[in-house]
Formats: C-alpha cells, structure tokens, sequence
C-alpha cells in the first residue's frame, strides 16, 4: 500500500499545540508553524483503526499492560535494532521527559552534577534544574558540516558528575551517533562512574546512510549504567497519548526508578495509548519506511533550495530526526533580530536556537515533516525575506 503524505488537514480547532497555541509562543496567531516535534501526516490507518475498534466497546476502565504489549516493543527492539530486552526490563512511563525527571529523582541528590550536552532538547535542563541539581555544560563542536562531542572536556566533567544525558540521536543538530562515539562515551562514563540516560525517542527516524546504535547495547557493562527511554510518539505521530517506556536491565537500577514511579502514581497509563502501541510496534514497518523516505525527499529539497536561493543561510544535514538545524550567523543578526525577521517578516514560526542552550545562537530550527507543499511555502517564505 501507499501511503500519501502529501495529503493536508486542517489541524486548527484540535487544541492542538503545534497550530493553537501560535498567538501564544509567537505572539502571532498567522505564523507558518514549522515548529515543534510533531508531524503534520495523518496518524497511520492501522493506528486509528485499532482506536477506533477499542472506542467502540462501550467500558473504558482500568487497564493493564498486557503479553502483547511487551511482546510488540521486544520484537521492534529486536527487528529493528537488533537489540535483545526482556520484558521485566521494560517499564512504562507516561512520556519520556517525565522518564528523565523520574530518572534525576531516582538517581541523583540535590546539588549533584548532570551533564547534557548542548544545544539539546531544552526539557533536558529543567530536568536537571526542577530539581535543584547542578546543571553541566559539555558543548558540542559545531564543524564545517556537522557538529561533534567534545570527548576531552566530557573527561574532565565526568570526573565529579553524577549522571549524562544523552540525546541519541541528538535533537536538534540531527547527528546518529555512530558506534565509535558512543563507545568513546561509554568509555568515560564506565571509569567515572557516570550513569546515562540515554533517549533514544528518535531512534526509529535515522535517515539514508546512517544507523542507530543502541547506547545500551554496546557491552553488558554499558547496560548495567544506562538507562533508555524510547517511545512510538515521534515515529508514528501519537505524542497526544503519552505512552512510552525505559528499558533498564540493571535489576538494582530497575527498582529504584520503579520505586519513584509508583510513589508518584504515574505508571497507570492510558488504554488508547496501548492500543496504538500495539499497533504502532505491530504494524508499523512499512508505514514507516515510506515516511522516512519522504522525509528525506524533504530534506534533500530543502538543501537544494537554500544551496540555490539562500546559500548564506548554512544547513546541518540531519543524519536522524525530522527536524534541520539552520544557521543564520552569516547575516550579522543579533538572536532577537533574527526572531523578530522570522515572525514577523517572513510569518514563520521556527524554534529558536538559543532555546536549546549554548551554542544555539543564530541558529534556528525547521521541522520539515509536513507535506512537501507546506515546506515549499516555508521556505519561499524564507526566501523573501533572507
Ligand atoms: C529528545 C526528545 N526527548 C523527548 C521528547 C518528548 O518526549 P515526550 O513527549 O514523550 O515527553 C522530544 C520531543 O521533541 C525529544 O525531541
């Protein structure tokens, strides 16, 4: 079957961030979102159908994780990733940066250094900072073409910190950790005695080319230090149900992150979002591997339309995500002035660079998981006014 992803829906009136809460983030209601993570595509049919069937009983009570809901994400682990995990490893959180809050309260005491490494996905500061721990810096290196790890720094840091959050792969610069780097982390973080997060929401969206390496599956001993939050929210579209897991097969790790989640009382869950999970998990191969098709087809215009029409405006090649780090620093802008430009110029709601911390300046970032003729509009846009 295939899939049409150039279809258009009208997504005002659905309480829906990304285009009701426009006036709100941008001070202008009109602005062309191209903002937050999520996908202007339909949720796929077999999603919406599982939904649908399990809307039509008329009981939606109390619900628990069955067989086949642990089955489905262990089979996509493994086919996707080759990755073995066994269900007593698998805890369901309501989202996963409720799992990187539950994971600073279970792991950390106040005060303790966190590292993160920016510009990264801002919810990775509060949740460091919510919680009165010491917030640490390992900046990336921006290159000519993509950005990298500063290892040497990473060694001194780890020397006194308690946890690393990683971003693998990493929003917003787009980079698929290869094996290499990761071990390279792994390294430091064994000898320091680091403990990683590792989110891997975006592991399932790796573009051509590149291939995700699972942080905890690169020895036993990365495993017992890494605990790995993974979701179906990006990939199929559902973030609106607040469904996704960690995966800890260190059993004393385990038990205290469980330990949190119960005393908050947020391990329930919601019905819909098993079922789409099921379904997501079950279904979803060929669904998504026509989405990421397009997606590059999308990505590969966006870079030909800037190297022809914008060439001051600089592109950081997304290896993974659905989402293009663009840097405007040629221009001379000051980061208000380039917002101001964005919004109130060219009527376009990005996300701004500076939000994702240091090393986010004159940057901006563009989501470009909509339909190719919403991304055209965008980037002539763009065009007008750069
Ligand atoms: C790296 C990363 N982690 C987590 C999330 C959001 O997770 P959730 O909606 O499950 O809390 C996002 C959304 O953009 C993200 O980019």
């Amino acid at each position: 079957m295939q899939y049409d992803f150039n279809k258009m829906h009208e997504r005002e009136g659905t309480a829906c961030v990304k285009y009701d809460l426009r006036e709100m983030y941008f001070k202008r209601a009109d602005v062309l979102p191209m903002w937050v993570a999520d996908m202007d595509f339909e949720t796929p049919d077999f999603i919406r159908e599982a939904i649908v069937e399990r809307a039509l009983h008329p009981l939606y009570g109390y619900t628990f994780r069955d067989e086949k809901y642990y089955t489905n994400i262990i089979n996509w682990f493994q086919r996707r990733h080759h990755w073995h995990v066994e269900k007593d490893w698998i805890l369901f959180t309501p989202g996963v940066v409720p799992a990187l809050n539950i994971a600073v309260l279970s792991y950390t005491n106040p005060g303790d250094k966190i590292i993160v490494q920016p510009p990264v996905y801002f919810p990775f500061f509060t949740a460091v900072k919510d919680h009165d721990r010491t917030l640490v810096y390992n900046q990336l290196i921006k290159g000519e073409k993509h950005y990298s790890i500063n290892f040497e720094q990473l060694e001194e840091l780890a020397t006194d910190a308690k946890m690393l959050i990683l971003c693998n792969p990493h929003n917003p610069v787009g980079r698929a950790w290869t094996k290499n780097e990761l071990e390279c982390i792994a390294e430091i973080c064994l000898k320091h005695n680091v403990l990683v997060l590792s989110d891997e929401i975006h592991s399932d969206l790796v573009l051509k080319g590149h291939k995700h390496q699972v942080f905890a599956d690169i020895s036993p001993e990365v495993a017992d230090i890494t605990i790995t939050a993974h979701a179906p929210s990006k990939t199929f579209n559902i973030a609106g149900l607040a469904t996704s897991s960690v995966v800890i097969s260190n059993k004393e790790l385990r038990l205290k992150f469980d330990k949190t989640l119960k005393a908050l009382h947020v391990d329930m869950g919601n019905l819909f979002g098993f079922v789409a999970s099921n379904a997501a998990f079950s279904k979803g191969d060929e669904w998504l591997s026509q989405l990421l098709d397009y997606v590059q087809a999308n990505v590969d215009f966006t870079e030909d339309f800037l190297l022809k029409h914008l060439p001051k405006v600089k592109m950081f090649r997304p290896e993974a995500t659905y989402m293009i780090w663009l840097d405007f620093k040629a221009y001379g802008f000051s980061d208000d002035e380039l917002k101001q430009k964005m919004i109130m110029e060219a009527g376009l709601g990005l996300s701004q660079g500076i939000t994702f911390g240091p090393g986010g300046e004159s940057c901006m970032r563009l989501n470009v998981a909509c339909p190719k003729e919403i991304l055209t509009e965008a980037l002539e846009k763009l065009c007008k006014v750069f």
